[in-house]
């Protein structure tokens, strides 16, 4: 069997061998035996913006999850191949989202609040919710840009359908100054607005949807923080639900998040909720700093973690020995519907 640094010298002579005909994109929650080799970094909206940028490569495997890769095969052109070192790297929250649930629930909610809604999702979705949101006149939006996608949306209609994270809707949207009680959750399963008082008052309809490893911060590790160093700044991403982040002192973004703590002053104390492999680098990189994860758990995102060093180095080799495996590959009619929901976002 081949040891760590035999693969690592592996993937790096195949990086070499392929030069510029390959791009490797790698979301901030990749692994460290993975991101070494990431030709960009970045958090969704960057990765986003380097893919579509990037014309040249004819390969471009992408270090993240499905809806990831989905994105940048919609964005590239048509001589390049994307491809995804392991299938099995889905996400969760994507998944809660089904076209078939959205266009039963476009067609009700259409029903009560006729034709007053844009639909918004996270690109944390499939290419057919994107490409549904393209179509009805709705656009794609991330967690670094967030509000300014609220804002634009508001001003084309009063109301917002937001997908599939319920967490990030909220959280922007009372940000904005949207009171909860102008807030609705529309629930996929029930087909059903949960709605305690007027419909008639709703602007933001949240879609029940969540991350599985952001729900994991909760009150409790708040106040255990709160108890046992009071001096401490907790920075969690807006995934989190409404509470935490609400009793957190700033929620953003993983650029977000690593910013803040950069640019923080020596000694200071960040105790972080968001995935582990983040938290990790920050406490091994900012030394002069004490960092941590808001969960002493740690809380791994079990899908990106699928992609591991024996997957990319299987991967980098299916393209050289052009049988190029685990191709990600988004239909034409999908493509431009949901690239039109992308530019809408892009060109804010
Ligand atoms: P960002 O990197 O855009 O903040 O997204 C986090 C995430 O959960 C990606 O799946
Ligand atoms: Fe999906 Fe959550 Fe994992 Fe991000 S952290 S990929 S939203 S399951």
């Amino acid at each position: 069997a081949m040891t760590q640094s035999d693969m690592e010298k592996r993937v790096w002579d195949m990086k070499r061998e392929l030069g510029t005909r390959l791009f490797m994109p790698g979301h901030y929650y990749q692994k460290e035996e993975v991101i070494q080799f990431a030709d960009e970094t970045g958090d969704s909206l960057k990765l986003a913006k380097t893919g579509a940028a990037n014309k040249e490569a004819e390969y471009i495997v992408f270090c993240g999850v499905h809806f990831m890769a989905e994105t940048a095969d919609i964005l590239s052109e048509d001589h390049q191949t994307v491809l995804l070192p392991d299938l099995r790297a889905g996400c969760s929250m994507a998944d809660m989202a089904e076209i078939t649930q959205l266009e039963k629930a476009w067609e009700n909610l259409q029903g009560t609040f006729a034709d007053t809604i844009t639909p918004l999702t996270y690109v944390n979705s499939t290419a057919a919710i994107k490409a549904f949101c393209g179509r009805h006149e709705g656009a794609t939006l991330t967690s670094s840009n967030a509000g300014t996608m609220l804002q634009w949306a508001f001003r084309r209609k009063e109301r917002i359908l937001f997908l599939p994270d319920q967490h990030l809707g909220r959280n922007t949207a009372y940000d904005m100054g949207i009171p909860l009680e102008e807030m609705a959750v529309w629930d996929p399963i029930r087909q059903e607005l949960d709605c305690d008082g007027d419909p008639e008052k709703v602007r933001m309809i949240l879609w029940k949807g969540h991350c599985s490893v952001h729900e994991k911060f909760t009150m409790d590790n708040v106040r255990q923080v709160r108890k046992d160093d009071p001096e401490a700044h907790i920075i969690v991403h807006p995934e989190c639900m409404f509470d935490v982040v609400q009793a957190s002192d700033a929620a953003g973004s993983t650029n977000k998040i690593i910013d803040m703590i950069q640019k923080a002053p020596a000694g200071s104390t960040w105790v972080v909720g968001t995935e582990m492999n983040l938290v990790n680098r920050l406490m091994q990189e900012e030394t002069d700093k004490k960092v941590r994860s808001l969960n002493p758990n740690m809380c791994p995102c079990l899908t990106m973690n699928r992609i591991d060093l024996p997957h990319l180095l299987w991967s980098l080799e299916s393209i050289l020995s052009a049988e190029p495996h685990y191709r990600i590959e988004v239909d034409e009619q999908t493509t431009r519907e949901a690239t039109t929901a992308l530019q809408r976002m892009l060109q804010q």
